[in-house]
C-alpha cells in the first residue's frame, strides 16, 4: 500500500511589516477597528522586484533543505495561488525551473484559500497510486499589489498579507495506510466542496474574460470592477457554517470526537471565525493554531505558514493527529486529517 507523509515544511516572508497604523495613514481605519474586527495586528509586504514565484521558490528551497533533498529529487509540483506572476502560465513552471527540477509536471491548482488543503488531497491521490514519490506542494501569494489602500476598498485591503509556504510530501509503503485509529504517520482523509453560486461574493472581475469586449481596458484601471470585491458579512457567515460542517464531516467519517484531535489548523481569515470554530468544537485555545495577528490572511499560503509556526512552537510534533479546515473565494472549502 502507498500513502503520503509530510516530510518537511518551509516558508518565505517578506521582511517589511505593514502595521495597522501605517494603513490608517492611507484610509479611514484604525488599529482598534482592525484588531477588534479581524484580530490582525500586522502583515507583510514584498518589495518591488519580488514576484509570487520568488516567494514560492524561497519557501520550497527551505522545505527541500529541511528534507535534505534537492529540486532534482522531486517528481511532481502542485502550486496554488490567486496572485500569479503572469496571467499565464501559472507559477508551477517557474518553480520547476527555479528549483532546477527535472522536466516533471508542475500543476497549478486554483482554489484560493482552500488551495493548500485541496493540494494535500490532490497530492495524496496521486501518491496512493505509487506513480509519484516526492511531491512539492506550494501556496504563495502577493496580495499587496492588488489592494487599493483607499476608503472604498478598506473592508478588504486591511485583511491581506504576502507570504508563501511549502511542504515536501514523500510516498511511504506498508501493509497498512494511516487511519485515525492507528499510529502510522501520514495523510489520512480529505473533504472538499464548492458553491459556485457565491462566486461574486468574493472576486476580482477585471481584467478578465467574463464577456466584456476586451480582456483589459485602460479606462477601467481605477474602476470598482478592477478592485477585489467582498461582501464581508455574507462571506463571514458562509465561512463559519462551511468550516464547521466540513470539520464535522471529517470527524464523523473517521470516528473521531473533537477532543481526539491534537491540533486544528484553520484558515486564517478572521480571528472571530477561528474563535467560533474553536467554541463550536469546544477546543482549548492551545489546540487551535492562530497566526493571523502576524501575517493577516495569506490565502493559499496560510496553512503551511501555520504548520511552520506550530512546528517551531512544538505543537506540531511527530505522531500528532491534526485537522486542517479552510474556506475561501468560490466559495471553496476543505478539510484534511493527518498524523504529523
Ligand atoms: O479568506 C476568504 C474569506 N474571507 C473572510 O472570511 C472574510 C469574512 N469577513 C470578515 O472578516 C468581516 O466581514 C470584515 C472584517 C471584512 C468586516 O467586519 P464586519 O464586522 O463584518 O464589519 P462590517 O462589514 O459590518 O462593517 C462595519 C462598519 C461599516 O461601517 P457602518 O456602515 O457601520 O458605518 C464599514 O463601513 O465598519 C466599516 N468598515 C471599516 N471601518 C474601519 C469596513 N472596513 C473598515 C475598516 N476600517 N477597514
Amino acid at each position: 500500500m502507498f500513502f503520503a507523509q509530510i516530510r518537511a515544511v518551509g516558508c518565505a516572508l517578506p521582511p517589511y511589516i505593514v502595521t495597522n497604523d501605517e494603513l490608517a495613514t492611507h484610509m479611514d481605519t484604525s488599529d482598534t477597528w482592525i484588531r477588534e474586527r479581524s484580530g490582525i495586528v500586522e502583515r507583510r509586504r514584498v518589495a518591488d522586484g519580488v514576484g509570487t514565484s520568488h516567494l514560492a521558490i524561497e519557501a520550497s528551497q527551505q522545505a527541500l533543505q529541511q528534507a535534505g533533498l534537492k529540486g532534482e529529487d522531486l517528481d511532481l509540483i502542485l502550486a496554488s495561488t490567486l496572485s500569479p506572476d503572469y496571467y499565464f502560465p501559472g507559477i508551477g513552471v517557474q518553480i520547476q525551473h527555479g528549483l532546477g527540477c527535472r522536466n516533471i509536471p508542475a500543476i497549478d491548482l486554483r482554489a484560493q484559500c482552500s488551495g493548500f488543503s485541496w493540494g494535500l488531497a490532490t497530492a495524496d491521490a496521486f501518491m496512493r497510486t505509487g506513480r509519484y514519490k516526492r511531491v512539492l506542494l506550494v501556496g504563495a501569494e502577493i496580495h499587496s499589489r492588488i489592494l487599493e489602500l483607499s476608503n472604498r476598498n478598506r473592508n478588504f485591503s486591511v485583511l491581506f498579507g504576502d507570504g508563501a509556504g511549502a511542504a515536501i510530501l514523500e510516498t511511504q509503503t506498508g501493509e497498512e495506510v494511516p487511519t485515525a485509529q492507528n499510529c502510522i504517520r501520514g495523510l489520512i482523509d480529505h473533504e472538499m466542496g464548492t458553491d459556485g453560486s457565491c462566486a461574486e461574493m468574493l472576486y476580482l472581475r477585471r481584467p478578465g474574460n467574463a464577456g466584456e469586449p476586451t480582456f483589459q481596458d485602460l479606462g477601467e484601471v481605477r474602476s470598482e470592477a478592477s478592485l477585489a470585491h467582498m461582501d464581508g458579512q455574507q462571506v463571514f457567515k458562509h465561512a463559519v457554517t462551511r468550516m464547521c460542517a466540513v470539520m464535522e464531516t471529517l470527524l464523523t467519517r473517521n470516528g473521531l470526537r473533537p477532543a481526539d484531535l491534537d491540533l486544528v489548523i484553520p484558515h486564517q481569515a478572521n480571528l472571530r471565525i477561528t474563535e467560533m470554530l474553536r467554541r463550536k468544537f469546544d477546543l482549548p485555545e492551545e489546540k487551535v493554531v492562530s497566526n493571523i495577528h502576524k501575517y493577516g490572511n495569506t490565502t493559499a499560503a496560510t496553512l503551511p505558514l501555520c504548520m511552520v509556526d506550530a512546528q517551531a512552537d512544538g505543537r506540531l510534533a511527530p505522531g500528532k493527529l491534526v485537522a486542517t479546515v479552510t474556506f475561501g473565494a468560490g466559495f471553496t472549502w476543505g478539510a484534511n486529517l493527518l498524523r504529523w
